[in-house]
C-alpha cells in the first residue's frame, strides 16, 4: 500500500513501521524510540537478533548525542560522503542506543541517506534505524515491488521509484588505527583513497570471535534459484543465463541482461531486480556470467552475486 511522507511519517511517529526508499536499497524503517517498533522489524523480517541495525538520520549533528567521542578521520568521511551510500561504525555510549538496535555490541553503525524522501522524512520523525526491506536471506529490494513482494499489497511503502544505486551501503569502521570496510557496497574502496590518503582494507569482518559486521555471517541476496557462476555456459546444467548485452549466449536458453560491461552502474542498479525476477518465472537454475573487471564497483557487485550463489 503507497502512503505519503505524512502518511509515513504519522506511523513511524505512532510506532510504526513503513519502507523507505533511500539511494540505495528501500529501508524498512522503525523509530529509534520504540523499542517496540525495533523489536517487530526482527520478526517481521525473520531477521537473526544477532545482526545490528543502522541508524537514519537526517544530519551528523544528530549523531553526537549517541557519542562520547569521534574517530580521528569521522569528519572528513562525513564531509566527503554524506548523504550517500556510506555507514560508519562507531563507538556508543550504550545508554544511548537500544541494545536491540546494536546487537548488545558496543558500537552502533549511522548513515545520512541522500534519497530526497528520505531526508523529507527523517527531518519529520527523527533518527529511523533502516535495515533493507526484504526477508532475511532475500535480495534486497529496489523498488517498491519487490517490498511488497515479501511483505505484501498491504505493508505500508512509500514510493521513492526504483533506488539509484542498487547495491547497500558501504560500511566502514576503525581497525587500529585505519578505517576499515567491513561490508563491501554503493562505494568502492578505492573511492576513499583520496580522502583518507589510504585505501581502506576490505576486512574478513567473520573470522573474529567477535564478528565486526555480523550481517555477513547470515545467508543474503539469495533468490530461490540455485546459481552458477562463471562465462562458460553448459548444455543440461543452466535453463537461464543472466549476462551482459556485449555478448551472445546460446539460444536454447532464458537470457536476462543485467546491462553493459561498459557500466557498473547499470549492472548494479539491476542486479537484485533480475535475482528476484529469477524466482518469479520459476527459474531453477540460472548461470550468471561472472567474467567481469574486479575493480572498483565490480568488487561488490562480484561479492553480491557470490553471497547470492551462497559462496
Ligand atoms: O544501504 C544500506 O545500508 C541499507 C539502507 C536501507 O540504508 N541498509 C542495510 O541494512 O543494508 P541491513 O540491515 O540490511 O544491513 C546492515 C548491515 C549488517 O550487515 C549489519 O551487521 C551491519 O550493517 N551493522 C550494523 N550495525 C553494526 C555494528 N554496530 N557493527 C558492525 N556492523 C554493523
Ligand atoms: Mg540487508
Amino acid at each position: 500500500m503507497r502512503v505519503t511522507l505524512e502518511q509515513a511519517s504519522g506511523i513511524l511517529t505512532r510506532g510504526g513501521l513503513v519502507a523507505v526508499p533511500t539511494e540505495t536499497v528501500y529501508g524498512l524503517a522503525a523509530s529509534l524510540k520504540y523499542e517496540q517498533a525495533v523489536q517487530h522489524i526482527f520478526v517481521v523480517k525473520k531477521r537473526p537478533p544477532e545482526n545490528p541495525l543502522i541508524i537514519h538520520v537526517a544530519d551528523a549533528d544528530q549523531i553526537r548525542g549517541f557519542i562520547e567521542e569521534f574517530p580521528p578521520g569521522f569528519d572528513v568521511l562525513a564531509d566527503s560522503f554524506w548523504p550517500g551510500p556510506m555507514t560508519l561504525v562507531l563507538p556508543v555510549r550504550t545508554a544511548a542506543v537500544l541494545s536491540v538496535v546494536r546487537a548488545g555490541l558496543p558500537t552502533a553503525g549511522f548513515r545520512i541517506p541522500r534519497h530526497p524522501s528520505a531526508q523529507d522524512l527523517l527531518r519529520r520523525t527523527g533518527p529511523l534505524v533502516m535495515p533493507s526491506a526484504n526477508l532475511s536471506g532475500k535480495p534486497s529490494s529496489t523498488s517498491p515491488e519487490h517490498v511488497e513482494e515479501d511483505f505484501g499489497s498491504d505493508f505500508p511503502v512509500l514510493d521513492g521509484g526504483p533506488c539509484d544505486k542498487g547495491l547497500e551501503s558501504t560500511i566502514l569502521g576503525r581497525v587500529g588505527n585505519r578505517w576499515a570496510i567491513f561490508r563491501q557496497g554503493a562505494l568502492a574502496a578505492q573511492d576513499f583513497t583520496p580522502v583518507l590518503g589510504y585505501t581502506p582494507l576490505l576486512i574478513d569482518a567473520t573470522g573474529e570471535e567477535k564478528p565486526l559486521c555480523p550481517g555477513r555471517l547470515f545467508r543474503h541476496y539469495s533468490p530461490k534459484a540455485k546459481l552458477l557462476l562463471g562465462k562458460k555456459s553448459r548444455p543440461d546444467a543452466e535453463e537461464a543465463i543472466v549476462g551482459f548485452i556485449e555478448r551472445t549466449y546460446p539460444g536454447n536458453k532464458e537470457i536476462f541482461f543485467l546491462g553493459s560491461l561498459n557500466d557498473p552502474l547499470q549492472v548494479a542498479r539491476n542486479l537484485y531486480k533480475i535475482l528476484r525476477e529469477l524466482d518469479r518465472k520459476h527459474i531453477e537454475t540460472a548461470r550468471i556470467d561472472t567474467d567481469f573487471p574486479e575493480e572498483g564497483l565490480w568488487a561488490t557487485i562480484r561479492e553480491r552475486i557470490r553471497r547470492a550463489a551462497g559462496l
